[in-house]
């Protein structure tokens, strides 16, 4: 596998926080990476940072050769980057089709593409996600899952290369939670992604993910194999606690 996505010494700070403290970490084509650690070690902060919503303060970005550093998001998007939200931020005026179709003429391949081929595209990820029959309808008017899963067509109509996944499982029931886990899965088998995922449930990546890298305090503690990471003691010290397992 060769690498993707780079990461070299990321900082980035807020006022005196220093939320990511020079990271370094790079995702291989066709991989899973976790990204691990306690609320607020920085990992949306990461994130945000690898997809432009924030400026990093130091240290450099490249997606499949391209210096993305200081590239502002859309552009990024162009290049074959795509997110979700740990809480999802659709638009709450459009209909789930329009938010998709909105999605799929700004994404990597959208030059020359016309509405109705948008239209189209739209409606093949809604099938996918399970949204087809709530097309119509208001994206303010659907569920909280139903939002989740308008994210993740709304990501993947942009055709990423890469797909970072902010807690896909946040404020879902355990039926639902576990829905959105396979779809995830399904989704990076289908379109052939790399995924970049956070997650709090460490028996979810544990199972899904390649490699895991484990944040604390913003500065990078583990990185390896699932299993290498989370028998790390730093791991276990900083986040999982020695009965995660019980409570995985
Ligand atoms: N826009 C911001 N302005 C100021 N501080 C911020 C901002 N975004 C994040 N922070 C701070 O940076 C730190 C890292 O936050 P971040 O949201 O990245 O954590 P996280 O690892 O995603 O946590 P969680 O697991 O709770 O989602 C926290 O101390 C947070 O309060
Ligand atoms: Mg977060």
């Amino acid at each position: 596998m060769s690498d993707l996505l780079t990461c070299t010494n990321i900082t980035k700070r807020f006022g005196g926080l220093v939320a990511i403290d020079d990271v370094s970490f790079s995702i291989q084509k066709g991989e899973t990476l976790g990204f691990i650690g306690p609320n607020g070690a920085g990992k949306s902060t990461m994130v945000n940072v690898m997809s432009g919503y924030l400026k990093t303060d130091a240290g450099k970005i490249v997606l499949d050769s391209v210096d993305i550093t200081t590239m502002p998001p859309h552009k990024r998007v162009h290049q074959g980057l795509a997110r979700t939200y740990q809480i999802p931020r659709p638009f709450p005026e459009l209909t789930a089709l329009m938010s998709v179709i909105t999605a799929s003429l700004c994404g990597k391949d959208r030059k020359n593409q016309s509405f109705e081929d948008a239209a189209g595209d739209a409606t093949h990820y809604l099938e996918f996600v399970g949204l087809f029959s709530k097309r119509n309808i208001l994206a303010r008017d659907l569920t909280f899952f139903e939002l989740r899963m308008l994210e993740l067509a709304r990501a993947l109509a942009t055709t990423p290369k890469v797909l970072f996944i902010d807690e896909v499982m946040a404020g879902l029931n355990p039926g639902e939670a576990s829905s959105a886990v396979k779809m995830v899965v399904k989704a990076k088998e289908q379109f052939d992604l790399t995924i970049f995922w956070i997650e709090h449930v460490m028996a979810v990546l544990v199972e899904a993910a390649d490699r895991i890298v484990a944040i604390h305090y913003g500065q990078k503690i583990a990185e390896g194999t699932p299993d290498e990471v989370v028998n790390n003691d730093t791991v276990i010290e900083a986040y999982l606690g020695k009965g995660w397992r019980n409570y995985a």
